[in-house]
């Protein structure tokens, strides 16, 4: 690692200088071990140098980090941002405070990592990572696991590299800040930050100064709403992470290793992503946030909206005028639009409207919603009514990831995409109203149900405040008697509570012929099912859990009413509990078509599965799915998605069920009754089947499976071709290769109608049976995939658990036998854990 050999790569260094007087091989700094510019040392695995440079146009000096062996030049981090060496008399080193310093040729520091409690012998190490720490070596401190003192990605500049955690604390809202260079050639700090915002739903925010210059749009669990590129560039892994300390941060990595990539906040106040194609020698740039004028906040003034295709930019919202119509026609928008027609909530106090005159919402599709939304989980249908009946609420947008969105005053930074963006309704008065065709009226309220009454608190302090209530009523219920939905409707009125009841174990024998056989619906992986019939004539199944749970009485009934909160069309509605003794059963709605397997799998009914049904089918199981895994603290993973806990109601839409079983069941691994109930051979993903580790993308996988079984009407479990003993991930992925997919569909189904959409699912279902977790796509991704909102789907690569075949196994069916049974062996062994 001398770096003689990689000095031309780095002409922009001061080459008369080029003596490495205190040559270090490493990638450590110490007392005795310091780098003198032009000096430099590069980490362990050669990805990043650190050493002295001078930006383009300027002849100071800093010490910073940047990728090494890379043509052109990109400053990663710079450590003396605010104070540069002039000349080339810099040393960086550890001073006798044991703080890494930099001091100039008179011994002057002109910067510290300032840590009070270092000691003499700490020393600095540059990873792989980029991440350049400050180690204590001292005393008990193991080799392998020194204590870090300080660390230069807990202390960023312009760039965002993978691992980073931009974070902010949700309490207090002290934010972590990317701060731009001031110019290309000066890295002192500049007027431009970039820092996550969660006093409402999570944003990513660019300002200048204290102003707002850019925002992200809400954070719905997956991708940031107002960045429409971000739907289709899956692979790169942004996420939101809650630390449950207090602490929310946004990290980002990019999959595809022969790149490398970054985000960074540039001296204009763009925050770009660059990446260099490692054969190549330029870098390019995946994305901008500013791709247009529309991108700089509020731009076209409240009630304005911004379409980059248009001249000009700017115009006011149907049912609005420019509010300073001289200074708009030249182009000043600052002031925004003001409406034409007063809202009729605002003329009457009576609250009932006549026909006729009712404001409505006019629906704009494809927008970036404006700033300071408010959210409320609740579910698309109530949206428009939740918002009609406030006056003060002037616009409500839906997202799933979110729920329901609405604002008050003004709709500042409205933007029309040409791709992507989410639909947004705007209250208007009804004279405004003409065009039928975009309007929604408003739905009277018969009753005012609640007022929408909704503090501006952060997402997750939110999210986090309604489960401690929740807890602690439960535990008030438990030791009081009371029915939850009774003892809630005090002081929760907030909390949406489902009606919850404890039943007791008379009623539910007497309900099914004393658990009778002939009412037994089937048997589940937890205990027996029953069919129920309640003497009020409602219908129920009832599903006895084998006994041995591995949570005592009190976390059964927590988890229970955690459960019962959990509501979304395409979940099956769990109606009570009955816990007696030993006894432990849930009452759930009863669905008269039963589960999807009994369809599908039955060749006389799945003839009547046509592929509208079956469409609609995978649709609903995306949506329950991802109701399920987008609550970052209730986040439920499934575990157990397949055929047969699909349930269907009258109308064949479908329902997921046992959703919350892996919860109640305790999340412990190790526990052997989990163990052994969780999880269904054929639908595993390889890490949960392998090594227990499970997530939303073995659910993925779960779904992968079944979305191929349905279009297939072929079970993966009990499946072989004739010749090749392959499983049906396996033959769907032969066929994709062979550019025959069709061949996979069930013959049920006519593919030269549907045979672009049925390819589709195909691709979407390969991908997410993907080996890698992080190759498969979110659940929110893959309804955008399977709805055709992401038009170019990428290549699947061979999924898991597909007999890999090798050279030597084409020639003899021995061969590929034994890879076969390999597989089979491996899963049997797995299946026993
Ligand atoms: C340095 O600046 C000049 C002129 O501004 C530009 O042409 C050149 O590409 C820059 N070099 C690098 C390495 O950025
Ligand atoms: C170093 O830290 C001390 C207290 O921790 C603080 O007062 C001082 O301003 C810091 N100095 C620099 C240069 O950041
Ligand atoms: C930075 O590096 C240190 C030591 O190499 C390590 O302890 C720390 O976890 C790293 N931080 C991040 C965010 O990777
Ligand atoms: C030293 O190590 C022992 C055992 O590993 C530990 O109990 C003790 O707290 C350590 N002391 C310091 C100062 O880290
Ligand atoms: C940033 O703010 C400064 C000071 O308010 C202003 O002069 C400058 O024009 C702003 N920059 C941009 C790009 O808006
Ligand atoms: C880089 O070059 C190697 C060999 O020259 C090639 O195999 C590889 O596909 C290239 N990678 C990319 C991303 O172009
Ligand atoms: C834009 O219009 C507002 C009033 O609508 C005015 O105060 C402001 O000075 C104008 N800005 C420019 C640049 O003309
Ligand atoms: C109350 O509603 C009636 C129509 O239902 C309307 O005639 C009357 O003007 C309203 N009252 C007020 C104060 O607006
Ligand atoms: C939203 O509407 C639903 C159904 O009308 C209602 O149950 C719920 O309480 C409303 N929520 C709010 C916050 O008003
Ligand atoms: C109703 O009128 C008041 C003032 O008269 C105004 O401040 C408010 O924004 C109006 N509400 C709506 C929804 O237009
Ligand atoms: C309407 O919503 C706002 C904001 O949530 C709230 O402050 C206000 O009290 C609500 N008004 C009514 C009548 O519910």
């Amino acid at each position: 690692m001398i770096f003689l050999g990689k000095a031309r790569l780095f002409s922009f260094l001061v080459m008369s200088h080029f003596v490495v007087k205190f040559c270090i091989g490493g990638d450590v700094i110490t007392s005795t071990e310091y780098i003198q510019d032009p000096g430099s040392i590069t980490s362990s695995g050669g990805l990043y140098r650190m050493g002295f440079f001078s930006p383009n146009g300027s002849a100071n000096r800093y010490v910073g980090i940047w990728y090494n062996n890379v043509p052109t030049y990109n400053v990663l981090w710079v450590a003396n941002r605010d104070n540069p060496i002039l000349d080339s008399s810099g040393v960086l080193t550890i001073s006798d405070d044991g703080n890494l310093v930099i001091m100039n040729g008179k011994r002057e520091i002109l910067w510290s990592s300032n840590v009070s409690n270092s000691v003499t012998d700490a020393q600095a190490q540059l990873s792989d990572s980029g991440n350049l720490s400050l180690l204590k070596q001292s005393s008990n401190s193991s080799a392998n696991n020194p204590e870090t003192l300080w660390e230069s990605f807990q202390d960023m500049t312009d760039s965002f590299l993978q691992k980073m955690k931009l974070s902010t604390n949700s309490g207090t809202n002290e934010k972590q800040a990317l701060t731009s260079w001031k110019s290309p050639s000066d890295p002192s700090i500049g007027s431009f930050s970039a820092s996550l915002d969660l006093r409402n739903i999570p944003e990513l925010f660019i300002r200048n100064g204290s102003s707002l210059y850019w925002r992200s749009g809400p954070w719905n669990g997956n991708i940031f709403i107002g960045v429409p590129k971000m739907q289709s560039v899956y692979i790169n892994g942004f996420n939101l992470v809650d630390d449950h300390e207090g602490k929310v941060y946004l990290t980002y990595s990019f999959a595809e290793t022969s790149y490398l990539s970054y985000l960074l906040l540039k001296s204009n106040g763009d925050l770009v992503q660059p990446y260099l194609d490692q054969n190549s020698s330029s870098w390019g740039i995946v994305w901008s946030s500013r791709e247009s004028h529309c991108d700089v906040y509020g731009q076209c003034g409240p009630f304005g909206i911004c379409n980059a295709n248009k001249s000009p930019i700017c115009s006011c919202l149907r049912g609005f005028e420019p509010k300073n119509s001289e200074e708009w026609s030249r182009g000043n928008w600052s002031s925004g639009c003001i409406r034409k027609s007063l809202l009729q909530c605002n003329g009457t106090t009576n609250g009932s409207s006549t026909a006729g005159t009712k404001d409505g919402f006019l629906k704009l599709e494809m927008m970036k919603v404006p700033n300071s939304g408010i959210f409320y989980s609740t579910l698309e249908d109530e949206c428009p009514g939740n918002c009609s009946i406030n006056c003060s609420c002037v616009a409500y947008a839906y997202d799933p990831g979110v729920g329901c969105m609405f604002w008050i005053g003004d709709l500042i930074d409205l933007q029309k995409f040409s791709v992507g963006g989410t639909n947004l309704y705007v209250r208007l008065a009804h004279s405004e109203l003409d065009d039928k065709g975009h309007l929604r009226e408003i739905i009277a309220p018969i009753v005012i149900i609640g007022t929408l009454t909704v503090t501006i608190a952060t997402w997750f302090a939110r999210r986090k405040a309604k489960k401690r209530a929740l807890k602690e009523s439960m535990e008030k219920h438990l030791s009081s008697g009371e029915t939850p939905s009774a003892m809630l409707g005090q002081n929760m009125s907030r909390v949406e509570f489902p009606e919850f009841v404890r039943y007791k174990i008379e009623e539910l024998a007497a309900a099914t012929g004393n658990f009778g056989e002939n009412n037994k619906l089937g048997r589940g992986g937890f205990g027996p099912v029953y069919k129920g019939r309640l003497p009020n004539g409602q219908e129920i199944a009832i599903k006895r859990l084998s006994r041995a749970s591995g949570q005592g009485h009190q976390e059964f009934m927590n988890e229970m009413v955690v459960i019962c909160k959990v509501q979304h069309r395409n979940l099956v509605r769990l109606l009570g509990c009955c816990v007696e003794g030993d006894e432990k059963m849930l009452i759930y709605e009863f669905m008269p078509n039963k589960s999807l397997d009994t369809f599908l799998f039955d060749p006389l009914k799945r003839v009547h599965l046509d592929w509208r049904t079956r469409f609609n089918i995978v649709d609903g199981i995306c949506r329950g799915l991802l109701y399920l895994h987008r609550d970052s603290r209730l986040k439920i993973i499934h575990r157990d998605l397949k055929a047969s806990n699909i349930l269907l109601d009258e109308e064949l839409n479908p329902k997921i069920s046992d959703f919350g079983m892996a919860r109640i069941f305790g999340g412990n691994e190790n526990q052997a009754n989990t163990r052994r109930i969780v999880g269904t051979y054929g639908y595993m993903a390889p890490e949960y089947a392998m090594e227990g580790r499970f997530s939303e993308k073995s659910d993925v996988f779960s779904f992968g499976t079944l979305l191929l079984e349905i279009i297939s009407g072929r079970q993966n479990t009990s499946f072989h071709e004739e010749d090749q003993c392959l499983s049906l991930l396996g033959l769907a992925w032969k066929l994709w290769n062979e550019d025959n997919g069709l061949a996979l569909v069930d013959p049920n189904i006519p593919v030269t109608c549907f045979g672009m959409e049925l390819l589709r699912c195909i691709n979407v279902g390969l991908l997410c049976t993907q080996e890698r977790a992080k190759d498969r796509p979110s659940i929110s991704i893959v309804i955008s995939m399977i709805n055709s909102e992401i038009v170019d789907l990428p290549r699947p690569k061979q999924p898991a658990f597909t007999a890999r075949r090798t050279t030597q196994d084409t020639d003899s069916s021995g061969q590929s036998q034994k890879t076969c049974s390999a597989n089979d062996v491996t899963l049997t062994v797995l299946h026993g854990r």
